[in-house]
């Protein structure tokens, strides 16, 4: 899996940014010898560098670079140089105003912050191109670079003259036609006729915000543009270093705050990008979950980006201790930092980075978590927790080149039907919540210990005996063909309420469900009933009842089997859980959002009917609270297993295992002590 990278060891690092402390040398001297103490091997660099990088317009200084990259390879380590261009100089702006954003009220933005630049501008597309040359010319031959890293955390819009001609040449490119377009937007409703290209705008408040097609194509040309001006970054790049990988990190949604990141579609992303990173920060020991659940939401997202590629990711960001802007920044309890890095590790990744290496000493991010902070010492909890973590992945070396155990399960996961859904006129803003049920979905097999990829509607469905498809709102023909073909051939499916009711042009199907749901689910669509967060219903199934809120879809049957029915209202006794046997597959439709006591009967029905079940777990009868995810080679298969629990957990072990991180024999009854980690191998 690492091929991809030239390293064959787990990276343990982070964003690292001396230049801020130029004027004390002895601090970047203790810095270096610190960070050998603590098992650091790779070094972000150049992160929002550009002001230093060039001072003045093509005026450049690199030497204080010079002296970072030899220091690093002195201890040999590993170099992942970021392009400056997440945060651009002050002299930039005041000289060229055209980079700066426009808002969507078509307000110019003044200079300040970060990730604010328009990404039209041709100034700022050539002074990227300009710098990144540079940089390339001077770093590209390193024997430390391993890795380019473009801009940080792409996101955001721009509503500026230029941002709307892109759109309009987008939307011509799309459209073909203003008749073509007017048919498809639907723009005879409230005489909204576009007449010429010119007239196409931008979604604003101060003008239209309620033409669902006009909202979704500009997500997905924002998408578009974001990835024309990364393409055109790394073009010089591509040009002086063609056996340099290049990635950007990805933002990960941080539970239980946000859900997965909205801005950008990611699949689409994943494309462009050698290897997947991204910067997790979930919120451990909060308020209102378990470290349970919330590890559950994380394994979710590492499956997320793990799934995006297939293949090995890089935690690009995490932090060492707490971050400066949760609600609450509360600091890891003992254990928890060794727990979660190494959580990633187990779903695939192959590096633990920090956001940040060295803390800065004032300014927005001086109290966010760091290796090194501003007390210098290396004895600090913090400092501590990451000399072992990085212990740690020197002792998991054999791991490196392994995979991720090949998931038989997997949940579709659709950018376009979320940002559709999220935007329907319909069903109710506060309930719909299209995350939170993959979420629900997604924990039946977590703590199961069975694993899932997060798939995308183009993805190969073949590999898998389910897919699980969700609110599947905004469903293209293309798609339902492809399921058609799936379960005919042997595939198994579950679909859920609000399934298939408009076309990728926000069209809604007419004459009633497709044909192609039809034929698969053995159903037609009726209605969806749309309950306040009050009000509940129920569903028996054999004799077990089941609370249902939110939304009740009601179905006619066409030849699908009728497993579970609704208790109440003028539904009552309708179907609520219905099964198709289709070619030689089989599609269950959820007609009603459920709690999970529901979902793991259910799930739990197909686990043992299709074999699901993971026969290599070496430890029996394990509570919900322990997780165990599985990394394998030809010769060897690694389980991580991890107590996620506040309290102890005893494990049995099924055979004689060794723990790759303490080096003990695991035989028979083995006690966990709160948040540990096992790393198992057969003795
Ligand atoms: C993001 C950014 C970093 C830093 C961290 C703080 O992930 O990429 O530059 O601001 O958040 O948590
Ligand atoms: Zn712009």
């Amino acid at each position: 899996m690492t091929h991809i990278l030239n390293s064959s060891r787990f990276l343990h690092g982070g964003d690292y940014n001396p230049e801020q402390w130029l004027d004390n040398p002895d601090i970047i001297d203790r810095d270096f010898i610190l960070f050998q103490q603590a098992k650091i091997n790779t070094f972000t660099l150049g992160i929002f560098s550009w002001a230093k990088l060039e001072p003045e317009e093509g005026v450049y200084d690199f030497e204080w670079l010079d002296d970072i990259f030899d220091r690093v390879e002195k201890q040999n380590g590993n170099i992942i140089l970021a392009t400056p261009s997440g945060a651009r100089p002050r002299w930039m702006s005041t000289k060229y105003p055209e980079i700066l954003r426009t808002n969507e009220e078509g307000q110019k933005l003044l200079f300040g912050e970060r990730h604010n630049h328009c990404f039209s501008s041709p100034i700022y597309r050539k002074k990227t191109q300009e710098i990144n040359r540079q940089l390339a010319n001077r770093y590209g031959h390193r024997k430390s670079l391993i890795l380019w890293h473009i801009s940080n955390e792409f996101g955001g819009e721009c509503h500026c003259e230029l941002c709307q001609t892109a759109f309009r040449r987008w939307m011509q490119h799309k459209y073909k036609t203003i008749d073509n377009l007017n048919k498809l937007y639907w723009s005879s409703f409230w005489s909204h006729q576009y007449n010429t290209w010119e007239e196409v705008h931008s979604p604003s408040p101060l003008g239209d915000t309620t033409s669902m097609s006009l909202n979704l194509d500009w997500k997905r040309f924002v998408t578009d543009q974001t990835i024309d001006f990364y393409e055109n970054e790394i073009k010089p790049l591509r040009e002086i270093t063609p056996n340099i990988p290049i990635t950007t990190n990805f933002m990960g949604g941080n539970p239980p705050y946000s859900d997965v990141h909205q801005d950008l579609d990611y699949q689409k992303f994943a494309k462009h990008v050698d290897i997947i990173s991204w910067d997790s920060y979930p919120n451990w020991s909060n308020d209102y979950e378990s470290t349970t659940e919330l590890a559950m939401k994380t394994a979710l997202m590492n499956d997320v980006m793990r799934s995006l590629k297939q293949n090995t990711y890089l935690i690009m960001e995490s932090t060492p201790s707490q971050v400066n802007w949760h609600p609450f920044n509360k600091s890891k309890r003992p254990g928890m930092h060794e727990m979660g890095s190494l959580q990633q590790i187990a779903h695939g990744a192959n590096a633990v980075l920090y956001f940040q290496l060295h803390q800065s000493r004032g300014s927005s991010e001086m109290f966010h978590g760091a290796v090194v902070t501003n007390s210098l010492s290396d004895q600090t909890r913090t400092f501590k927790d990451v000399s072992k973590v990085g212990k740690n992945l020197e002792e998991l070396q054999p791991v490196v080149d392994t995979e991720y155990q090949q998931p038989k399960v997997a949940i579709v996961f659709d950018y376009d039907n979320m940002w559709a859904l999220s935007d329907a006129k319909n069903y109710s803003d506060e309930t719909k919540n299209y995350w939170g049920t993959i979420q629900d979905h997604y924990s039946v097999f977590w703590h199961n210990n069975i694993s899932v990829d997060i798939i995308s509607t183009e993805d190969d469905l073949s590999p898998y005996t389910l897919i699980i498809d969700p609110m599947h709102f905004m469903m293209s023909q293309t798609f339902m063909a492809k399921i058609e073909k799936y379960v005919s051939s042997g595939g198994h499916i579950v679909g859920t309420y609000m399934t298939g009711i408009v076309d990728p042009n926000y069209l809604a199907y007419m004459g009633g469900w497709p044909e192609t749901l039809q034929n698969i689910y053995g159903l037609s669509y009726v209605e969806t009933d749309t309950l306040y967060p009050t009000q509940n219903n129920a569903i028996n199934w054999e004799g077990d009842f089941f609370n249902i809120h939110n939304y009740a879809d009601l179905y006619e049957l066409k030849g699908a089997k009728q497993l579970a029915l609704y208790v109440d209202d003028f539904y009552a006794d309708a179907a609520a859980l219905t099964e198709n046997n289709f070619g030689a597959g089989t599609a269950f439709m959820i007609s009603a959002r459920t709690n999970r006591d529901f979902l793991n009967k259910f799930y739990q029905m197909l686990i043992n009917k299709f074999d699901l079940y993971n026969i290599d777990i070496p430890v029996e009868d394990i509570n919900e609270n322990i997780n165990i995810q599985i990394r394998q080679d030809d010769a060897q298969k690694y389980f991580f297993i991890t107590n996620y629990d506040d309290s102890e957990q005893t494990i049995v072990f099924n055979d004689n295992y060794i723990d790759m991180l303490s080096g003990n024999s695991l035989i028979n009854n083995v006690t966990m002590s709160p948040y540990q980690v096992i790393v198992a191998r057969k003795a």
